[in-house]
């Protein structure tokens, strides 16, 4: 249908969208409070080995994938001639819905964290009772509304097709985002924090590392990088032949890494400077109780914020905004996925196709939306009922539909979507052809 496929504006439009793609609540939502779970340092240091070792292949690998197809994932392996692999692709598909599901619920927290810095911005701070955030996670209907308002605008652009919109946000929000960063680090290095933020990131205790949380740092490296369900592949296909694939990738992984390290200095520097938010912390890991850590992002912040920061009325609010888009640019990479190989692979329009993928993201979405306190059921879901150690092998011993969801999608869905990439882009395609497409024309 689309002769001329769209194609980004040169090698910075793409390293925007896909840092934009990779960049989300992965680096700052979700980085920190599984680093806080693991207990800090030999953690790190095992997310540090996988982005290197694994991610930077797996990306270069799904970025060629994409460009020399010039196809959507469900599509491209038989585009290359290997129509039997595009199992792959559809197993893209799916971790893409399972993952657009539970990371649109969160994603709407952002904004409730928004109107509540409005607010007091405007009418004076008054920390809020530690319970909350809690309640916040109890309230179906807002959970709900929230998460979908939130798939509702991803569908909106997405439908639109992607390449101008997502490249002109990202232009100017990923830099303003950057800044602000900049600006809480200067104020968390000021805080009694900071020096014991940094020993808790970077002095690893291996004595503290579990098989468990190796699978978790294996599966948040895919996450945060966006690998393993064809993301960064479908994003490849509207890059340009002369563009630098190996170069870009360490660029994307290099920033992402920065951010999510960054995200921890400010809300580790928080949480050892305020007593009792610390206390709150360690208590809700002793216990395995998730919602404060859960909320990190969303709970210790204003405290820095309102109390002990110049300038925090316009930058709280600012930031959650922030923090929106930095999500939003990153659902769209979810859906693009899937709707780019519905329509690609059924043969509807983009937005039949958004349609489709929308309505079918919606209905979990709202069992992770009520798996947060409010149905009991859905809150204390186990993936395999009765047969405990399965449950815990596959799903961490996690309970509630949105925690399996994640730990299912990240932890075994994305590495195992990877392994299939790399073993494609290193084994079944001609070496010659791989490496043109890394190294340019000496390959050839
Ligand atoms: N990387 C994003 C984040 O860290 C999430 C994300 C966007 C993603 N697209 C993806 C994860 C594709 C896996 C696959 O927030």
């Amino acid at each position: 249908m689309d002769v001329t496929r769209e194609q980004w504006s040169g090698k910075l439009g793409f390293i925007l969208a896909a840092s934009g793609s990779a960049v989300g609540l992965g680096n700052l939502w979700k980085f920190p409070y599984i680093t806080w779970n693991n207990e800090g340092g030999a953690f790190v240091l095992v997310y540090l080995l996988c982005i290197a070792v694994i991610g930077v292949p797996v990306m270069m690998s799904e970025i060629l994938i994409g460009r020399r197809s010039k196809k959507s994932p469900a599509s491209a392996f038989a585009a290359l001639g290997n129509p039997r692999w595009s199992f792959v692709g559809w197993l893209g598909v799916v971790a893409g819905l399972v993952i657009l599901a539970f990371y649109s619920v969160i994603a709407g927290w952002s904004l409730r964290s928004f109107v509540q810095c409005v607010e007091w911005s405007v009418n004076g701070y008054k920390a809020p009772a530690p319970e909350a955030f809690g309640e916040f996670l109890r309230d179906g209907t807002a959970q709900i509304a929230l998460g979908a308002l939130f798939l509702g605008a991803t569908a909106a652009i997405v439908g639109r097709g992607i390449s101008g919109g997502i490249e002109r946000a990202t232009r100017v929000l990923m830099p303003v985002l950057f800044a602000i960063m900049i600006y809480l680090v200067i104020n968390v290095m000021l805080l009694d924090g900071f020096a014991e933020a940094l020993a808790f990131l970077f002095r690893p205790d291996f004595s503290k590392l579990t098989g468990h949380s190796v699978l978790e740092a294996l599966g948040h490296a895919f996450f945060t990088l966006s690998l393993g369900m064809g993301g960064m592949l479908a994003y490849g296909s509207y890059l340009q032949k002369k563009d630098d694939i190996p170069r870009i990738s360490l660029t994307v992984a290099a920033l992402d890494t920065l951010i999510a390290l960054v995200a921890c200095v400010i809300m580790f520097g928080i949480i050892f400077t305020v007593p009792s938010l610390r206390a709150t912390m360690e208590q809700a890991r002793a216990t395995g109780e998730g919602v404060s850590s859960v909320g990190m992002l969303f709970v210790t912040l204003p405290d820095l914020f309102y109390t002990k920061m110049p300038g925090g009325a316009l930058v709280g609010p600012l930031f959650y905004v922030l923090v929106a888009f930095a999500a939003l640019s990153s659902t769209i990479s979810l859906l693009e996925v899937v709707v780019a190989s519905v329509a690609e692979r059924v043969g509807i329009t983009r937005w039949r196709a958004t349609l489709v993928a929308t309505a079918l993201v919606f209905v979990p979405s709202v069992a992770c939306a009520l798996s947060l306190g409010a149905s009991e059921g859905l809150s204390t879901l186990r993936l395999f009922g009765g047969l405990e150690s399965l449950n815990h092998i596959v799903a961490g011993g996690k309970t509630g539909a949105l925690s399996i969801f994640d730990h299912v999608a990240a932890n075994w869905l994305l590495p195992l979507g990877g392994l299939g990439l790399t073993v494609y882009a290193g084994w079944v395609m001609r070496r010659e052809d791989t490496a043109e497409e890394l190294f340019g024309e000496a390959g050839a």
